[in-house]
């Protein structure tokens, strides 16, 4: 089995870490740094697991004896991050030559990506793509028996790896895979091609994974999919991912459940059943609108309209009147004009966000959009800070609603600017600062909402 092999690869790196850090008289560390999304969160967790268990210490900063970039692509300047990045490394490895550099991830997917850097970053030493995570041990021990670059890339996954180790950045929430990959190919986005095709996880290993998750003390789980709502449904007989998420709010111990990302052309009314009757499910739902234009959503291949998302957020809205909705939404893609663009402004005034990533459409080399007629940037700056402003009012706005309200609050930290209060989050994905010490860290604690902040709350626990 896969998970033998490599638990057999850790072993060997293992022993081979083990003598230098004896010839050394120090330990070797590793540092692993993430870009972009959650599910690249959740796969850096499976790296320093894997780097753990191999006998590296974990380190906080890139003066270390092994550095991992796991890398993101769905915008150009994510790229352009990760080159200005490892001008710098190129100066700490001529200090430590025996420094091992790794890269990982989305932007490893492209072949373009890959080809600059074989060519022109040389003192790299391993490569590797988004569908062979689970092979870091394998590839490590090549790196360093055979000290030469090391590239594995793969076009698609063959099989979905179970039971590797994992280092968790929160011991109280998780995020939780339920599927890998995306097979909607909106036209402006890369991730169809970095990812590959759509697969589901099992529902008895994800719900195994949950009960583990829990008897270590995990309380929150964010199921993670590129499009949650197509889960299982590529699987015979499959179980729809609202009888999942019924599922897993049976695990006893798991408190809070949110799920990312819904993609509005098959959010069931069996899920917004679900979210209204689970009193575990979070009132929170992030649903993507990327434009108001239907002519636009159409050339995005989208497959709904405005009028299609509108009725949506209102069914939503009446079933789960206390829900937070949050989105994502897009400017200047190719072809935009203003009326399109009012038509976006539009639908954030009638839908309301509590809160909206915005971004300006970045071309993506390999994607239809990218061989469409693309817009001038100033305009798109424009209207892009045009949205930020309408966002930004609407959502503080919203945020206001929760004035003196209870609500509880998962408490994730203490805060950083002040030691005597702790920051947490509502149910609905609100932060919330207030008074409190590192004991509550963890733990899910009532509080009145005292001063809105705009985009978060000062509070006092109630008791
Ligand atoms: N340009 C700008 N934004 C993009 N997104 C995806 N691809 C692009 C792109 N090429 C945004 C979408 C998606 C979010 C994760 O990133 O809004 O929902
Ligand atoms: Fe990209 Fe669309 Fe898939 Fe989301 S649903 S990952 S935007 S192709």
């Amino acid at each position: 089995m896969e998970s033998k092999k490599q638990l057999e690869y850790i072993d060997k790196c293992s022993r081979i870490v083990r003598d230098r850090a004896g010839f050394l008289g120090r330990p070797l560390t590793f540092y692993v740094e993430t870009f972009g999304c959650q599910m690249n969160e959740r796969d850096s967790e499976k790296l320093r697991g894997i780097l753990e268990k191999a006998g590296f210490e974990k380190n906080d900063s890139e003066e270390s004896d092994l550095v991992l970039y796991n890398t993101c692509t769905v915008r150009e300047n994510a790229n352009t991050r990760v080159y200005g990045r490892l001008g710098k490394l190129k100066d700490l490895k001529k200090r430590n030559p025996e420094m091992i550099i790794g890269l990982c991830g989305c932007m490893m997917q492209e072949a373009h990506v890959v080809e600059k850097i074989t060519m022109s970053y040389r003192f790299v030493d391993m490569i590797f793509g988004t569908h062979n995570v689970y092979m870091l041990a394998e590839l490590l021990y090549n790196v360093l028996t055979e000290r030469k670059m090391t590239v594995d890339i793969r076009r698609e996954a063959t099989e979905i790896v179970e039971d590797l180790p994992m280092d968790r950045t929160y011991s109280f929430k998780s995020g939780v895979n339920i599927m890998f990959g995306c097979d909607n190919f909106c036209s402006y986005c890369i991730v169809p091609y970095v990812r590959g095709r759509e697969r589901s996880r099992k529902p008895e290993e994800i719900l195994k994974e949950i009960r583990s998750l829990a008897g270590d003390g995990v309380k929150e789980v964010m199921l993670l999919g590129q499009n949650v709502n197509s889960y299982g449904k590529k699987e015979e007989g499959g179980v729809t991912f609202a009888q999942l998420l019924r599922e897993v709010c049976r695990v006893e111990g798991i408190e809070r459940i949110r799920f990312m990302t819904s993609h509005p052309k098959d959010l069931s009314d069996e899920l917004i059943r679900a979210i209204a009757e689970e009193p575990k499910v979070c009132n929170h739902l992030h649903l993507p609108l990327q434009s108001g234009s239907s002519r636009i959503l159409k050339a995005m291949n989208r497959r709904y309209d405005k009028e299609k998302y509108l009725e949506l957020v209102s069914k939503i809205k009446s079933a789960c009147p206390d829900l937070s909705l949050t989105t994502d939404i897009i400017v200047g893609f190719p072809g935009e004009t203003e009326e399109d663009f009012q038509e976006t402004l539009d639908v954030v005034r009638k839908c309301g966000f509590d809160s909206a990533f915005t971004f300006i459409y970045s071309r993506r080399s390999g994607t239809p959009a990218a061989e469409m007629e693309q817009l001038d940037e100033s305009v798109v700056k424009e209207r892009f800070d045009r949205l930020l402003a309408l966002v930004q009012s609407t959502a503080s706005e919203r945020c206001g609603r929760f004035a003196g309200r209870i609500q509880n609050v998962l408490v994730e930290s203490v805060n950083r600017q002040d030691g005597s209060l702790v920051t947490g989050r509502t149910e609905n994905n609100l932060v919330v600062h207030f008074p409190g010490g590192e004991e509550l860290i963890g733990q899910i604690v009532p509080v009145r909402m005292e001063e809105c902040k705009g985009f978060y709350y000062y509070g006092i626990k109630a008791e």
